[in-house]
């Protein structure tokens, strides 16, 4: 008999999201066995979640979702009775130059992992959930300043990453449709905050600087991003797995949208403050260049939803967010120098083999 009232896979849980959304159910749940699935490509980092790597109710398995036949094998070992599905291949930019590592996770993983927890769960679905976390850019492009991306707004994606994810969420609808799959999906905004791979705009900027490196800006740096704090994000994942209805969708956003430029000239100003350098000198790295091949306009997320429904609501306000978020990097410089190396691919050999 197990001590633990529940057993949950969470997979992507080295990444950056993944990370704090163990954090948070491991330290939060303590009766619930938290089973972080990762295959650890480039970007998971188990040094991510070294904090909680030796909790009572934490336990990490190195697998890859596309296996079948392994994910059939630890469904039966650990019994799980919720996933919250976060594995993928998650950079807009890498799904340009190679479009099929993210069909092969993010549609293949994704149809795996509900295929086996059909399978699994049979008939009893009591208690079961499939929650899948996806991204507001399954949505497509928005004008400026005009309109926002509704629960109920059609599909339109427009890059490989976001047409994998759309694809993704079609298959977790259709078996929520077919087989009474007990599933959610929250499609999500532009994350930021502590332990972000820096190859996303924010973490990449701030080290960058740091570097005195050039800040590549994409085109005229006129497309605008709706900002959320990650734990922010982590809170709503919660809320949602616990009181989300079965076969409904919910959008997650900051109601906090920066054009790219102004965003990042904010963050130069704060990082001229911080690092006590000469007021302009990380201004004066930016520097234009070729613009993302179909880089989305605009996304705006309406999260009336969420609120209305589960009182969810975000926490942090972002100048307050961004500012901790910098804080963090130039704290954790080791984390980056870790990163940057590639030395954080020998953490798992040296932690568990
Ligand atoms: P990330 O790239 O930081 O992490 C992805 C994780 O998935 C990594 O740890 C990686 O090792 C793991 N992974 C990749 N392929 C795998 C496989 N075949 N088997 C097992 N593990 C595998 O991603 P992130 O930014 O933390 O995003 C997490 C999820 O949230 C993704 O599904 C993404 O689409 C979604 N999302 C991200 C954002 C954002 O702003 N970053 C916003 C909305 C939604
Ligand atoms: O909206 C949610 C999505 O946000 C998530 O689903 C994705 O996983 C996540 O990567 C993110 O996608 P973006 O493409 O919006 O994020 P990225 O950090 O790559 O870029 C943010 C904006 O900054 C975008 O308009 C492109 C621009 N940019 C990005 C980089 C890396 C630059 O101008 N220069 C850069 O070097």
């Amino acid at each position: 008999m197990s001590k633990f009232v529940r057993t949950i896979l969470i997979t992507g849980g080295a990444g950056f999201i993944g990370s704090h959304v163990v954090r948070h159910f491991v330290k939060k749940y303590p009766d619930y066995h938290i089973c972080n699935l990762d295959v650890l490509t480039y970007a998971g980092n188990l040094m991510n979640i070294k904090d909680i790597e030796n909790n009572d109710n934490y336990t990490f398995i190195k697998a890859d979702i596309t296996d079948l036949e392994e994910m059939r094998t630890l469904f039966k070992q650990y019994n799980f009775d919720g996933v919250i599905h976060l594995a993928a291949e998650s950079h807009v930019d890498r799904s340009i130059t190679e479009p099929l590592s993210f069909v092969k996770t993010n549609v293949l993983g994704t149809a795996v992992l509900l295929q086996v927890a059909k399978e699994t769960w049979g008939e009893d679905k009591q208690g079961k959930l499939f929650y899948h976390v996806s991204t507001d850019e399954v949505y497509g492009s928005l004008e400026l300043e005009q309109g926002f991306f509704y629960e109920t707004t059609p599909y339109d994606p427009k890059s490989p990453y976001s047409a994998s994810k759309a694809s993704s969420d079609h298959l977790v609808r259709a078996y929520n449709h077919t087989f009474k799959l007990p599933v959610v999906i929250s499609n999500c905004s532009n994350n930021y905050g502590p332990y972000q791979f820096p190859e996303k705009l924010i973490p990449l900027f701030i080290n960058n600087i740091i570097e005195k490196k050039a800040l590549p800006v994409y085109g005229k740096g006129i497309n605008v991003r709706d900002w959320l704090y990650v734990k922010d994000h982590a809170v709503a994942i919660d809320t949602i797995f616990h009181e989300g209805k079965d076969g409904e969708t919910y959008n997650i956003g900051g109601h906090n949208e920066w054009t790219n430029i102004d965003l990042i000239r904010l963050l130069c100003r704060l990082m001229d403050e911080k690092l006590g350098r000469e007021k302009g000198s990380s201004e004066a790295l930016i520097t234009f260049v070729k613009d993302r091949s179909g880089h989305d306009l605009r996304y705006a997320i309406d999260a009336s939803k969420i609120d209305d429904e589960l009182g969810w609501k975000p926490s942090i306000q972002f100048e307050e967010g961004l500012s901790k978020t910098i804080d963090w990097y130039l704290e954790n410089q080791g984390w980056l120098q870790n990163v940057t190396s590639g030395e954080y691919q020998n953490y798992y050999k040296k932690q568990y083999s």
